[in-house]
């Protein structure tokens, strides 16, 4: 079972521990990357990842200030809990999180175009190309 926490004096040395596998790392900004960047920018809501009360991973996401919409920045599930549908259940918790807002309709977010596993993760959850191209990375969109 999937569940959120804040990030708080518990559990942030964990969080800033977690790490993705060497080769995902220019996928992804490290934790202590999106904890400081969410201080700065604090409309960005960051969640601890845990299954079963085990922290396995790391999420960012926000109302954007330029185009007022949803964004999921972040998601890292640590390399030894990879592949057993964690990223998966803590997308799904996620999304059904965000559409409780009926003022908007639309989750956007955006990946390295090599980072097959992620694209192939977000097309099964039901999110679309969207046409643009952001600094590099592919965005995405799903309508709900
Ligand atoms: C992308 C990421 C979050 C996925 O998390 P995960 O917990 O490993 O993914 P899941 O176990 O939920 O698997 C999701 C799907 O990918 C597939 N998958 C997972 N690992 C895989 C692998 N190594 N090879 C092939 N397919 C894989 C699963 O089978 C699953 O598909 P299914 O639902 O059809 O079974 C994780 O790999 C990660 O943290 N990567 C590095 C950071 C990153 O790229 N983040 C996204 C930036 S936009």
């Amino acid at each position: 079972m999937i569940q959120f926490k804040e990030i708080d004096r518990k559990n942030f040395w964990d969080v800033i521990d977690l790490k993705v596998a060497e080769e995902q790392k220019s996928f992804v900004a490290s934790n202590l990357f999106s904890l400081a960047q969410a201080k700065a920018y604090p409309e960005c809501i960051c969640l601890a990842i845990y299954a079963d009360e085990v922290l396995v991973g790391f999420t960012m996401y926000c109302i954007d200030e330029d185009d007022h919409e949803y964004w999921i920045y972040r998601l890292m599930i640590d390399e030894k809990f990879q592949g057993k549908g964690y990223g998966k259940a803590a997308m799904e918790k996620l999304i059904e999180h965000i559409k409780e807002d009926s003022e908007r309709n639309v989750i956007y977010l955006s990946f390295e175009p090599e980072n097959s596993l992620a694209r192939s993760l977000y097309e099964k959850l039901g999110f679309e190309a969207d046409g643009r191209i952001i600094d590099g990375e592919v965005v995405y969109r799903l309508v709900y």
